[in-house]
């Protein structure tokens, strides 16, 4: 089945950190079909904002048919969705993108920001080793969900939690090696994890949170370079939305 767009009612909505919500869909359908690293674009109810706002899966409940979305307040339209309450409907289409593949017997799985909430089902789903590092500016979130999952290593901005600095000053503080490296984050973050994934011979499965416009491949909002030709454009570019958002270390610009 492909992408589904339906109206999911709110089951849950909680505030987890300063301006990080917790939200709880009744999506069934999406459940059914989504994986790990895919996402869903949510609709605003106000009609002058009509582009959908793509958020990752953080959790799925096959069971329950329920979604988990964990997002930040950034701007207007987070700031709408964070309005909503129990019982509240939104707009949703997904499950959208690629999402990660599971390979290897020893991950290292990396979270950055807004970028940790999509690691969460990936480390519930993969059946390896798994050793968890997450980057916080200076408050933690989802850090105990993580800790059911594998062995978690933590690093701040701020240095209040775990190792002060990045991702990468975690994974050398505590020697982390694997076979195979998940992560999602800011941009300098996976550049400087696809260049130590192509330095060390790590694979590398990275997922890109850039901007987006249509959300499914049509407009070319979201474009950024590859290294080989894209078939939809020809050129050397490929579409995080459709194309990603997990990509290998070494097959787009970081
Ligand atoms: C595949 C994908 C998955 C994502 N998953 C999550 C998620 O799980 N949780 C989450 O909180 N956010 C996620 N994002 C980012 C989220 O889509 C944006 O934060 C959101 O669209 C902002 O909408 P807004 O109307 O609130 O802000 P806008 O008014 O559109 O923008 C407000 C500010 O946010 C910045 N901004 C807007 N979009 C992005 C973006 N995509 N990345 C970085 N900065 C942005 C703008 O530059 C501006 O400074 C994801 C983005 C993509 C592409
Ligand atoms: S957002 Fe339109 S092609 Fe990706």
């Amino acid at each position: 089945m492909g992408k589904i767009k339906m109206t999911a009612k709110v089951l849950r909505h909680d505030i987890i950190a300063s301006d990080i919500y917790s939200l709880i869909l009744s999506a069934k359908d999406i459940a059914d079909e989504a994986k790990p690293g895919q996402f869903v674009s949510l609709y605003s109810a106000d009609g002058s904002r009509l582009l959908p706002r793509p958020i990752s899966i953080c959790e799925i409940d096959r069971n329950a048919g329920t979604l988990r979305l964990v997002y930040r307040v950034v701007g207007a339209g987070t700031k709408e969705f964070s309005t909503l309450s129990s019982d509240d409907t939104i707009d949703i289409l997904g499950p959208l993108g690629n999402g990660f593949k599971p390979e290897g017997s020893k991950a290292i799985i990396i979270g950055g920001g807004i970028g940790i909430p999509p690691m969460l089902e990936l480390s519930k789903q993969l059946d390896c080793e798994k050793q968890i590092v997450l980057g916080f500016r200076d408050e933690e979130f989802l850090s105990e969900e993580f800790e059911k999952h594998g062995t978690v290593y933590k690093s701040s901005d701020a240095g209040n939690i775990g190792v002060k600095g990045t991702v990468m000053d975690a994974i050398k503080e505590y020697g982390i090696s694997g076979d195979i490296i998940y992560a999602c984050g800011p941009l300098p973050m996976l550049r400087a994890i696809s260049e130590y994934a192509l330095a060390n011979g790590i694979k590398a499965q990275l997922s890109m949170e850039e901007k987006m416009a249509c959300g499914v491949g049509a407009c070319l909002a979201c474009v950024c370079n590859s290294t080989d030709i894209d078939e939809h454009s020809k050129v050397h570019n490929k579409r995080i939305c459709k194309d990603g958002p997990v990509f290998y270390a070494g097959e787009v610009e970081f």
